[in-house]
């Protein structure tokens, strides 16, 4: 029988969970309601068109959903300032030669599912990290081509200031394509990030899954 020490680390702090499943909520609805947008339903009804006004709702639950996506996102741009090491910004870019190797292995793990020794990483691992960052990239860019649009809708200061959006992309035409395939690299980020997660939480056997609930991660300590 294989018997280790296993230590318990603090890696998630409560706001980086919040925010997490915050951020999965508002996707959910902003993919659903903004597919509903891009191809509405063609319901028929009999009745005064007052009364079925149910695409004014779908419009209406994407902007809610919009702004809450918007200040979660911009409370995890602080957190990456003055959260634990593991939320800081700096783990988002690998900049250390160890970290190219863990790209490396990452990769062999999830594409030749290959068998390598436990990963140096505590936090994201450093592939996951990369792609977490090229996801708050497409996060920021969703959000300054929907509050650029929302802007022609609205005279608050918020979508005021992305208001010179729409020209410099060439129009609304444009920046609603634009915000629109956006929303398939959302789809594929999660549906990836999903299996990923299920994946490694087995191959690791450290509590990634549970880690984004309670926090918690488990180590097996190195032999003196
Ligand atoms: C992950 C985030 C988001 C996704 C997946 C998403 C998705 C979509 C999609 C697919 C459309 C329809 C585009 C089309 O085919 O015509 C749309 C429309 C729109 N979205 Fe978003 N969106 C997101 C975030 C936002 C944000 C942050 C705002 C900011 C207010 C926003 C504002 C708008 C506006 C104003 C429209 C046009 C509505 C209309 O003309 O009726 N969206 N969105
Ligand atoms: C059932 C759905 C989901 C589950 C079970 C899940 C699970 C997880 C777990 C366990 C981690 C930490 C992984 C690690 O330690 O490396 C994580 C991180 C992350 N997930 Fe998810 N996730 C889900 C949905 C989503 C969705 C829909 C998005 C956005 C499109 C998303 C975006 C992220 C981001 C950005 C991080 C990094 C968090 C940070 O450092 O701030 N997740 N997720």
């Amino acid at each position: 029988m294989h018997t280790a020490t296993i230590r318990r680390y603090y890696v998630w702090q409560m706001p980086v969970r919040v925010y997490h499943w915050v951020n999965a909520l508002c996707i959910l609805s902003l993919c659903i309601t903004g597919y509903l947008i891009g191809s509405p339903l063609a319901i028929q009804s009999g009745s005064e068109a007052s009364f079925g006004y149910w695409f004014g709702t779908v419009r209406f639950i994407h902007f809610v959903s919009a702004f809450v996506f918007f200040f979660n996102f911009v409370g995890r741009i602080y957190w990456g300032f003055v959260g634990n090491k593991y939320a800081q910004w700096k783990n988002f870019i690998w900049h250390r030669k160890e970290q190219v190797k863990e790209i490396v292995d990452v990769l062999k793990v999830d594409i030749l599912q290959a068998k390598i020794g436990p990963l140096k990483s505590i936090g994201h691992n450093t592939l996951a990290s990369f792609t977490y960052f090229l996801s708050f990239l497409a996060f920021l860019f969703q959000c300054m081509t929907g509050f650029g649009m929302y802007a022609a809708m609205s005279h608050a200061w918020l979508p005021q200031m992305f208001a010179w959006v729409v020209p410099l992309m060439g129009g609304d035409f444009a920046v609603r394509q634009w915000h629109h395939l956006t929303m398939w690299f959302f789809i594929l980020f999660s549906i990836v990030h999903v299996y990923l997660v299920f994946y490694h939480d087995y191959v690791e056997g450290r509590g990634v899954l549970s880690s984004m609930v309670g926090g918690w991660k488990f180590i097996e300590e190195e032999k003196k």
